[in-house]
């Protein structure tokens, strides 16, 4: 942990920055002149500085890294020159439900806390084989990593081939089936089958998408059926497919990731909140219908999680509603926080647990 009067490097975290008393001023100014607070950032506090420039996507480059160092080291006080390139600087590091929003909570936010790291069980998917969509990104790469590292034969879905190449070749010499297919087309859902083999033990449906904030007098025809087709359809579509193979063999486990938005009405708009409270319906009825069949399904509700799902403010009205909604929001979590609560329910460790929506959310949902 970096103390208040530690050098500041690029790997020091974005709190450590903002707490700093030299370089903590300078962060501010530069963010003052792009029109933005340091309450932007406060969701990425934990990461190392240095995660900005790719979870910005080219806005907070490394140039500008290496000059909050050089103007640390050299004692500056803040000046009004600008260093951003526009207004958006750090528009990139919010995720889906990750958004700036008024007040602070200065005393609980600096304190600091002890990473918390992965621990793996090697055996715990030994002998099964995982269908995993949304693998190439964000909580579902984390969730097919995790599942990959601890034994378990993995059916990785995503509609990006690049993004599947990425995780079979950072993970090399896991049992990775890369299945590049759209989860709301009947033919790619029988390929991801196929796939399979034999014998699906267990399915996460991670993939999913974002909507645009707009309340229901605003919604679009476009927005309400592309949202619903990924979120819904898909998510409806392959356990469907599965469940066969499941009642087959009297055993199976399905986690579906819903989002806070299944649980309140006030983090997100009407679309993306009516698919994730549908995916928990989905849950809920699978689980009365098929527990007593041996197959468990439960749902995961992640809150803020750093991935590369995007969200988009289309409506002034619901900028100024989810905002609100959110003032109590923790810190954003990395995808690997949201796998081991998906995996937990995954495995047999979830054994007895079936029918749930586990808030994953660093406590959010319990304000
Ligand atoms: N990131 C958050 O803060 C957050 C919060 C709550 C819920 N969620 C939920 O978590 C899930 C994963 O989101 P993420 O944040 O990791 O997003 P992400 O965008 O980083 O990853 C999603 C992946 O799904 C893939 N995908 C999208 N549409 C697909 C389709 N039709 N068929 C197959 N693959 C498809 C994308 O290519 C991408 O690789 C989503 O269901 C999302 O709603 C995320």
């Amino acid at each position: 942990m970096t103390s208040p009067s530690s050098p500041l490097t690029s790997t020091s975290s974005v709190g450590a920055w903002l707490d700093h008393p030299v370089g903590g001023p300078i962060l501010r100014d530069l963010l003052a002149q792009s029109g933005q607070s340091a309450e932007v950032l406060r969701p990425v506090r934990k990461l190392a500085i240095s995660r900005l420039v790719t979870l910005s996507k080219g806005q907070f480059p490394a140039e500008l890294i290496d000059e909050l160092i050089r103007r640390v080291e050299a004692g500056e006080t803040p000046s009004t020159t600008a260093a951003f390139a526009d207004g958006a600087a750090t528009e990139g590091v919010r995720s889906a439900d990750a958004v700036d929003r008024p007040g602070t909570a200065a005393t609980t936010a600096s304190i600091d806390r002890p990473e918390w790291a992965e621990r793996i069980d090697g055996g715990r998917f030994s002998g099964k084989t995982v269908i995993v969509t949304g693998a190439g990104s964000g909580i579902g790469r984390a969730t097919a990593s995790r599942v990959a590292r601890e034994g378990g034969r993995v059916i990785a879905v995503d509609i990006s081939q690049d993004r599947l190449d990425d995780l079979a070749a950072t993970h090399s010499g896991a049992d990775i089936v890369a299945v590049v297919a759209d989860i709301t087309d009947d033919a790619a859902i029988a390929s991801i089958v196929e796939a399979a083999g034999e014998r699906v033990d267990a399915l996460a449906n991670v993939a999913g998408i974002m909507d645009d904030m707009t309340p229901i007098g605003e919604v679009s025809d476009a927005v309400w059926s592309r949202v619903f087709r990924i979120n819904v359809d898909g998510t409806m579509k392959l356990m469907r497919a599965v469940i066969p193979g499941m009642l087959e063999n009297a055993a199976g486990s399905i986690v579906n990731v819903a989002s806070e938005a299944a649980l309140r009405g006030s983090a997100a708009g009407v679309a993306y909140t009516a698919s994730k409270h549908a995916v928990v319906g989905l849950t809920k009825s699978s689980a009365f219908m098929y527990g007593p069949s041996g197959i468990r399904v439960n749902a995961v509700a992640p809150g803020p999680t750093i991935t590369n799902i995007e969200a988009t403010f289309a409506s002034p009205l619901g900028a100024e509603r989810v905002r609100t909604g959110m003032a109590v929001m923790p810190e954003a979590a990395e995808s690997e926080a949201l796998a081991a609560s998906i995996t937990f329910l995954l495995s047999d460790d979830g054994v007895n647990v079936n029918g749930v929506v586990l808030a994953s959310d660093g406590g959010w949902s319990a304000a």
